[in-house]
């Protein structure tokens, strides 16, 4: 049955409900988790595990000690604000912390007083909606072709690739050690590898590759790990080298808000944006302010 179908189906059982138990009735399509449970399928179940996996490996934070860079940038945020890596902990989970006391939403303004403010929240990485939302209705088809993550870290978007996609190759090329070690290792236990490969390097080192791949993934990579001076020396590589007309790239933020926060004169006419819906429905869970933070462009 295709959607014109069933949406008729769906209005004929609806003149049917006593009209005292209509508003109970749609009060439960909207708000209830039972209907979401529905859109569970295995390839959720399986982004879920690997989760699961990956918060028995790492700190609440999710942040490596050894990432000094990412750790000071955090403090020298205007608000006081929390990572909070949204591939491993959804809005529940995140409730839940709360409730134990493991994690808090607020900070108080006065060290004992009940005054307090809401901290802000940032994820390094794609939550499981956003990985759907990325495959199934920014990217087109990727059959037959290659997907660069630049900044792999937990290696979400190669997972997500690997349930929502048919791309032949998912790449991630990451700079830090440990979290390509947590990859890897993911990788090997759910059997990833006959498309999945993780690559240890500074993506300035990476000429040769941008100049092979057809998709490229940059997900808010350089701001909280590189000071500004290096972050215009990276932009400037990925510009000259994924250059391969046709091929895709998205970027969050817009790759004018990225380029425009360096103060630096870099091309953008290299590329034209493609328009993306921004109105599907892709999962309670989902953040429509995230999901609009996800842009898609064509280089020319
Ligand atoms: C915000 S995270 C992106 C996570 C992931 N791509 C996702 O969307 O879920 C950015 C990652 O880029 C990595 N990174 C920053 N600069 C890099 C560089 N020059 N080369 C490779 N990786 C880099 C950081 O270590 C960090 O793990």
């Amino acid at each position: 049955m295709n959607f014109q179908e069933a949406s008729t189906e769906v209005r004929q059982l609806l003149n049917k409900v006593n009209p005292a138990e209509l508003p109970k009735l749609l009060d439960w399509i909207r708000n209830s988790d039972e209907l979401d449970e529905l859109l569970l399928d295995n390839r959720k179940v399986m982004l879920r595990s690997i989760a699961e996996d990956l918060r028995t490996c790492l700190p609440l934070d999710a942040i490596f000690p050894t990432e000094v860079a990412a750790h000071q940038k955090m403090q020298m945020c205007a608000q006081p604000t929390v990572h909070v890596d949204a591939f491993l902990y959804d809005d529940q989970h995140v409730d839940a912390l709360c409730e134990e006391g493991a994690m808090s939403r607020n900070y108080c303004l006065n060290c004992g007083s009940h005054k307090t403010t809401p901290l802000d929240f940032i994820s390094h990485s794609f939550s499981i909606p956003e990985l759907q939302f990325l495959f199934q209705n920014v990217l087109p088809d990727l059959s037959g072709r290659t997907l660069l993550d630049v900044g792999s870290r937990l290696g979400a978007v190669l997972y997500g690739g690997y349930v929502y996609s048919s791309a032949s190759q998912l790449l991630g090329v990451e700079l830090s050690e440990d979290f390509v070690r947590l990859q890897k290792k993911i990788v090997e236990k759910y059997r990833l590898n006959d498309r999945v490969q993780v690559l240890q390097a500074d993506i300035c080192t990476q000429d040769v590759l941008l100049q092979s791949v057809d998709i490229l993934i940059m997900n808010n990579v350089f701001e909280f790990f590189m000071e500004p001076i290096k972050q215009v020396r990276a932009w400037e590589f990925i510009i000259q080298n994924f250059r391969k007309s046709g091929s895709l790239l998205v970027t969050v933020p817009s790759l004018q808000e990225s380029l425009d926060a360096l103060q630096e004169a870099l091309p953008t006419g290299w590329v034209e944006e493609l328009p993306v819906d921004y109105d599907v429905y892709v999962d309670k869970d989902a953040d429509p302010d995230a999901l609009r933070l996800i842009h898609l462009y064509r280089v020319l």
